[in-house]
């Protein structure tokens, strides 16, 4: 029977009998309630994500800031370190650590600690669309050690299968037109052209756990009341742009 409270060393126990490696670079997108009662709350999930990954480690989590009011005709601004994000306790307390870097992206924005952190966000910058090979989706997934942690949510969460979506080029995922976005970078405001994401066309990321679990890419358990998921973060990409090719409606409802 799985217990309502839990503390930052359950987490970290569960988190070494689910499988993440110290030394990891690892995506986190969570849900604080699904635990039941975590005691120290969210910084109590932060300290054992990273007491998990260690010195050499990195976590990372979706600070996301866009939505569906955002086009060219009504363009992002962000500020990494004013604009709240929209996904969840655990990332917004995350991202306000004062040894976070948060990448430079008017919606998709990543927060970082750890060893990697400069390197997987330092590209974002440059992305024009918000889930490309710089961006730290991408970044993050050409490397070997590197995986994506569901805490309490399910793959409807997982940011990391929109990049999927933009190397193999599905029509729905962007906006038509560039927006132009105001950044504040380093207290100087920047205007850069993006490629919004197009909200509207529902998705089915869940389709995708029975492959992955029957490949041996993500293992399951629980955490308190919490099931959390751990995937190879490289091996996803592969797999679902396999899956997407070969089945173009397969990331959609149908
Ligand atoms: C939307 C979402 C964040 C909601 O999850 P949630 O658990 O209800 O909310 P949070 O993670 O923000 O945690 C806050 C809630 O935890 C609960 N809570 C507060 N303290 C707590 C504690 N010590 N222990 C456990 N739960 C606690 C409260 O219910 C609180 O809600 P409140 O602020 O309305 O009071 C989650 O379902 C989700 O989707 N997360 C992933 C988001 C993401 O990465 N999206 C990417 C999209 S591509």
């Amino acid at each position: 029977m799985p217990s309502d409270t839990v503390t930052r060393a359950d987490i970290l126990a569960g988190l070494r009998t689910l499988g993440l490696p110290p030394g990891a670079k690892v995506l986190v997108h969570s849900s604080l309630s699904s635990f039941g009662h975590v005691e120290g709350g969210a910084d109590a999930v932060i300290d054992a994500l990273l007491d998990s990954v260690g010195t050499p480690g990195t976590v990372l989590v979706p600070t996301l800031t866009g939505s569906e009011a955002l086009s060219p005709a009504n363009p992002p601004e962000f500020d990494p370190k004013r604009t709240p994000c929209w996904t969840g306790r655990i990332p917004e307390t995350f991202r306000q650590r004062p040894e976070a870097v948060r990448s430079l992206h008017p919606t998709h924005s990543v927060a970082a600690i750890g060893l990697g952190a400069a390197a997987l966000t330092a590209y974002h910058i440059a992305s024009v669309t918000p889930c490309d090979e710089l961006s730290p989706y991408g970044r993050l997934a050409a490397l070997d050690d590197s995986y994506i942690l569901l805490l309490g949510v399910t793959h409807a969460a997982n940011t990391a299968l929109h990049h999927v979506e933009e190397l193999v080029g599905v029509p729905y995922h962007i906006q038509p037109g560039f927006a132009r976005a105001r950044l504040t970078v380093n207290g100087q405001a920047v205007e850069r052209h993006y490629l919004l994401h197009a909200y509207g066309t529902p998705r089915a990321f869940d389709r995708m756990e029975p492959i992955y679990l029957e490949r041996g890419i993500q293992r399951n358990s629980q955490i308190g009341r919490a099931t959390v998921r751990l995937l190879k973060a490289r091996e996803m990409v592969v797999l679902t742009a396999q899956c997407l090719r070969a089945d173009p409606g397969i990331l959609c409802v149908r």
